[in-house]
């Protein structure tokens, strides 16, 4: 096979490292093709460096716009690259605008697609992610879902059980290959001063959260207080677009809730694995932290990862206040007992299998 990888933002730079490394190693040849969607080296190249990937060969550079601008631009560029590398198989991974360009682009020109984490849903068609995982799941001709239960959604809207295979969530592989490396290298807690089970991690970067001001200002309300009466720190690496929307609001940040800067995947490892508790909108940490046996509040309303919920790493408390404090009581005793739902790390390799 000739492969063409094509990702555009900090979660698909992650997930499809494993996958990425696997064919280096096995000497498959391989095309890395960027959109450029995220750009700023902390969403970045930062983790082309610390995950140890050669750049890509390809950067649409596109960046930030509509969804339709940034969606159509994707699609032409891929398009040509796709044109002038003749790839026998196209992989896209999870439910951003990348992945939904990189979809169309290669069921245009009827090149075999292949879906990382498929059969996700969160059954809010209001966002974003759900039109585009629904649409590059339909596409695809082999859909690689993290669980059974993915595959049984992904059967239940038509979709032939030839074309999916449960292979577990690639997440599982880039926690297991980074977390040593990131205990031995990360120096974090102390550059912040924290101790250990001592702190709360917070992100929060969703659309329909940040874009919000009263839903926005109801998670940092809500955070804030609960860190408060703990007496404890919440730190905030914050994504540009919440960034940006925290000034355009005017929203006050409460004293007990320090923001920062988007880190780097080791850290960031270190850092969930640490916190007491940890507080997102984000898929990727819904997972992670169920992973690595960290309670977590999901300050949403859905959440296309029942299973955290299910064995009890998780809970969905919505963004107001009083249910992000009564959420964040029960949490916070959890012991991380639970068992992973997300596969034995081999994620990647078996979907490299399935591409000979
Ligand atoms: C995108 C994905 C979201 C994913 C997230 C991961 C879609 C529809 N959304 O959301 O599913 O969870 O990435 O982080 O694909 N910006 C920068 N620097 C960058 C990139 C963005 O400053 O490198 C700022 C810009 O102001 C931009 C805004 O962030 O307008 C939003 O960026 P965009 O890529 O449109 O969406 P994300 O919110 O990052
Ligand atoms: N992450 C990181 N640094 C940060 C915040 C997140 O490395 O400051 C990583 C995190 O470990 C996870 C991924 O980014 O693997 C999640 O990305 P994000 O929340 O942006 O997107 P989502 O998963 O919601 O699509």
């Amino acid at each position: 096979p000739r492969v063409a990888f094509v990702l555009g933002t900090r979660p698909e730079i992650i997930k499809l490292s494993p996958l990425i490394r696997a064919c280096h190693r096995r000497e498959i040849q391989h095309t890395v093709v960027h959109t450029g969607q995220h750009y700023s080296e902390s969403l970045d190249t930062v983790f082309f460096d610390q995950l140890e990937l050669p750049a890509p060969d390809h950067n649409l550079a596109v960046g930030s716009g509509t969804h339709s601008e940034q969606t159509a631009e994707m699609i032409l560029g891929i398009a040509e690259v796709l044109s002038d590398e003749q790839p026998t198989d196209v992989i896209v991974q999870g439910d951003t605008n990348s992945a939904l360009a990189g979809a169309i682009a290669a069921s245009k020109r009827n090149t075999a697609l292949g879906h990382v984490e498929a059969g996700l849903r969160s059954f809010d068609r209001e966002m974003p992610e759900e039109i585009n995982r629904i649409l590059a799941d339909h596409a695809a001709d082999s859909l690689f879902a993290p669980t059974g239960e993915a595959a049984r959604l992904l059967e239940a809207e038509g979709i032939d059980a030839d074309r999916i295979t449960v292979t577990g969530n690639t997440i599982v592989d880039a926690v297991s290959q980074n977390l040593e490396l990131a205990t031995r290298k990360s120096t974090i807690l102390e550059e912040y001063d924290l101790e250990p089970a001592e702190f709360y991690l917070l992100t929060a970067h969703r659309e329909e959260n940040v874009d919000d001001p009263d839903r926005f200002a109801g998670i940092l309300g809500g955070v804030g207080e609960f860190a408060r009466r703990t007496d404890r720190t919440v730190l905030y690496p914050i994504h540009p677009r919440a960034r940006e929307n925290l000034a355009a609001f005017d929203l006050s940040i409460p004293p007990s809730v320090r923001l920062v800067d988007p880190l780097g995947f080791l850290d960031f490892l270190v850092l969930e694995s640490s916190a007491r508790l940890v507080i997102t909108d984000s898929g990727g940490v819904q997972e992670e932290t169920c992973i690595l046996q960290t309670p977590c509040l999901t300050v949403r309303d859905t959440t296309e990862r029942p299973e955290t919920i299910d064995v009890g790493a998780n809970r969905l408390v919505g963004t107001e206040s009083s249910t992000i404090l009564a959420g964040a009581d029960e949490m916070v005793s959890r012991d991380g007992s639970w068992s992973n739902p997300f596969g034995d790390g081999t994620a990647a390799e078996q979907i490299v299998d399935s591409l000979l």
